[in-house]
C-alpha cells in the first residue's frame, strides 16, 4: 500500500525527540511521501531541513499561513517568495484565511491570500488552502481571482455538503480530508459518503488533529493510514482501492512523476 500524507508538519519541534523513528513509522505504515507545508519566516529552516535529512520521503511547499499574518506580512512574503525561487517546492502553502482564533488582521489575511494565489498561477504550481472558520470568504476569493490554470487542495475540509459541493466546482482542486474524518459525531464521515472518491487525497495536518483512536495524543503522519481506513468503512472498499486512489490524485495534484 502507497499512501502520500499531503499535509503534515514533521519539521515541528513537536517531533524534535524521536522525528526519525516517526519517519519510520510512516513507511512501516504504507505512508511512503509527506509533504509539509510551511508556517512562517521562523519554520524555513526546520522544513528545510526535514527534506534535506528525508529526500526521498519529503516534498516542501512554501507560502505564508494565515495565522502568521499580522502587520508586517509584506515583508513575511518577500522571504518567502524569495525562499520559493531558491528551491524545488510542490505547492504554495499553506495560505488562506482563519477567522477561528483572531479577526484582527482579517484584511491582511485576504490580501496575504491574494498575493499567494497570484505566485501560484505565475510559477504553475497548485495552492494548499487553510480555511478554519472561512469557507465562504475563500470561495469569494477564488471566484474574483478566478481559478482558471490554478488547481489545489482544501486542507482539512471538514465543511457542510454545500461547501463539499461548491468546493468541487473548481475543476483542478481536491478535499484534503484528516482526523476529522474519524470524529465521532463530527459529521464529516456522513458528508462525505455522498462523494466519491476521485477528487479526495488523505492527510495528517500533524501534530494536530489526531484520528480516533488516537484522538488527543499528537498526531504523526503514520497515522494517514488511519484516514485512508475510515474512507475505506464508509465507501466499504478495501483501504488498498482508497490508498491507489487517493495517491494518484495527490501525484496529479503536486505534479509528482509517479513514486
Ligand atoms: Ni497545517
Amino acid at each position: 500500500m502507497k499512501i502520500i500524507d499531503t499535509h503534515s508538519h514533521m519539521y515541528a519541534e513537536e517531533f524534535d525527540e524521536d522525528r526519525e523513528a516517526c519517519m519510520e513509522r510512516a513507511i512501516e505504515r504504507g505512508v511512503v511521501l509527506t509533504a509539509l507545508p510551511n508556517i512562517d519566516r521562523s519554520s524555513v529552516e526546520p522544513l528545510k531541513k526535514l527534506l534535506d535529512d528525508f529526500p526521498d520521503q519529503t516534498i516542501g511547499m512554501m507560502g505564508l499561513h494565515p495565522t502568521s499574518v499580522k502587520d508586517d506580512f509584506r515583508s513575511e512574503l518577500e522571504m518567502l517568495r524569495a525562499e520559493l525561487e531558491k528551491r524545488k517546492y510542490f505547492a504554495v502553502g499553506e495560505i488562506g484565511m482563519d477567522l477561528y482564533w483572531d479577526k484582527t488582521f482579517k484584511a491582511e489575511q485576504e490580501e496575504a491570500f491574494k498575493i499567494q494565489i497570484g505566485w501560484a498561477k505565475e510559477m504553475e504550481l497548485p495552492i494548499a488552502i487553510h480555511a478554519r472558520d472561512s469557507l465562504p470568504e475563500i470561495f469569494k476569493i477564488l471566484d474574483i481571482e478566478g481559478t482558471t490554470g490554478l488547481s489545489g487542495v482544501f486542507h482539512c475540509f471538514s465543511g457542510s455538503e454545500a461547501e463539499a459541493e461548491k468546493a468541487l466546482t473548481y475543476p483542478n482542486f481536491y478535499l484534503g480530508l484528516g482526523g476529522v474524518l474519524t470524529f465521532k459525531n463530527g459529521g464529516l464521515d456522513k458528508v462525505m459518503a455522498k462523494f466519491g472518491l476521485d477528487r479526495l487525497v488523505v492527510e495528517t495536518d500533524a501534530p494536530y488533529l489526531t484520528p480516533a483512536p488516537f484522538r488527543g495524543k499528537r498526531n504523526e503522519t503514520a497515522y494517514t493510514r488511519l484516514v485512508v481506513e475510515k474512507l475505506a468503512e464508509i465507501h466499504g472498499l478495501p483501504a488498498e482501492d482508497v490508498a491507489a486512489v487517493t495517491t494518484a490524485n495527490a501525484v496529479k495534484l503536486f505534479q509528482l512523476d509517479g513514486i
